[in-house]
């Protein structure tokens, strides 16, 4: 697959104001794809975390293989992360992050009291790359916020925490991060999350790698989706795109397949869900 591009230079920004942040915090919210949630979970957080306790949670479950989602939450914890997956079209969902956050830093905040401190709202950050639901999260909570918080010492105007609840602040903005894209098969993986602003991706490369995975780990999505079945050890990708354009009724362009619209409506799909649920990650 075609080198995708990398900007280091977001990286470092992004580093630094993330470093900045997790100082002011109790725990950090790591937001990672359920479709993917090794590839897209990054690992530069481990370096920035400092040893605050941390929150991955898996989103979007509504749309990943259920017995993927289990697994990778049941890896992470064992790995000794507090793990969740949610849908975050469901409201009622998010208490189930907060509470958690809650219960992980319940000695913490009972100590500080016991020191003498005032009691005190838990604070959290999220971040993830895009497209895994931050603004989701962050807005559902915002809008139902109690009140919002006056500037904390060292927290600059442009990082405002919000209250979410009596006990449970938010930073207003999320940490958007980039993971690492050095190893292939997590950019393609990030490609195929729709993370990635889709000019600069070799669109025809991924619908290719995209096919091959389905067709050996979902090829049930493709049969009800496209009436689609092919084997890969044929010549199959010419025939694939027509198969797509027929059942799709994809208008010719001089007589010609349009294959650019082939692949931006099977895209489309994976994207907002409705090939069914999947996971690129076993
Ligand atoms: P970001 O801030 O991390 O970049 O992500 P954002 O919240 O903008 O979410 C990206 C898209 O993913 C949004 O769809 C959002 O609704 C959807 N989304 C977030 N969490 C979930 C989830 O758990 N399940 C499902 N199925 N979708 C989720 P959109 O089409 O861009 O916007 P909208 O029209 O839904 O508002």
């Amino acid at each position: 697959m075609a080198q995708l591009q990398w900007f280091p230079g977001h990286m470092a920004k992004a580093r630094r104001e993330m470093s900045e942040r997790v100082k002011w915090v109790d725990i950090i919210i790591e937001l990672v794809y359920a479709r993917a949630p090794y590839s897209s979970k990054n690992p530069m957080i481990d370096e920035i975390a400092n040893n605050k306790p941390r929150l991955v949670v898996l989103t979007k479950s509504d749309m990943a293989d259920e017995e993927r989602t289990k697994e990778w939450v049941e890896y992470y914890q064992s790995l000794g992360y507090e793990a969740m997956d949610v849908n975050l079209k469901r409201f009622k969902e998010y208490n189930r992050i907060i509470n958690q956050c809650r219960r992980v830093l319940k000695d913490k905040m009972l100590k500080e009291q016991q020191r003498g401190m005032k009691p005190r709202a838990i604070r959290a950050l999220v971040v993830g790359i895009p497209n895994v639901g931050k603004s989701t999260f962050i807005n559902a909570l915002a809008s139902k916020k109690v009140a919002v918080t006056g500037n904390k010492p060292g927290v600059t105007k442009a990082q405002q925490l919000i209250r979410v609840a009596k006990d449970f602040e938010l930073f207003d903005t999320p940490g958007v991060l980039w993971p690492k894209f050095e190893e292939e098969r997590i950019a393609r993986n990030i490609a195929f999350l729709g993370s990635i602003k889709q000019t600069i991706l070799p669109l025809d490369d991924l619908f290719i790698e995209a096919m091959k995975y389905l067709n050996v780990h979902y090829p049930k999505l493709l049969e009800d989706r496209y009436q689609l079945s092919f084997d890969l050890e044929s010549d199959w990708i010419l025939s694939v795109f027509e198969h797509i354009a027929k059942v799709r009724a994809i208008k010719k362009i001089r007589g010609e397949t349009d294959y650019d619209r082939v692949i931006e409506i099977f895209f489309n799909d994976i994207f907002d869900g409705s090939i069914g649920r999947l996971s690129w990650e076993d």
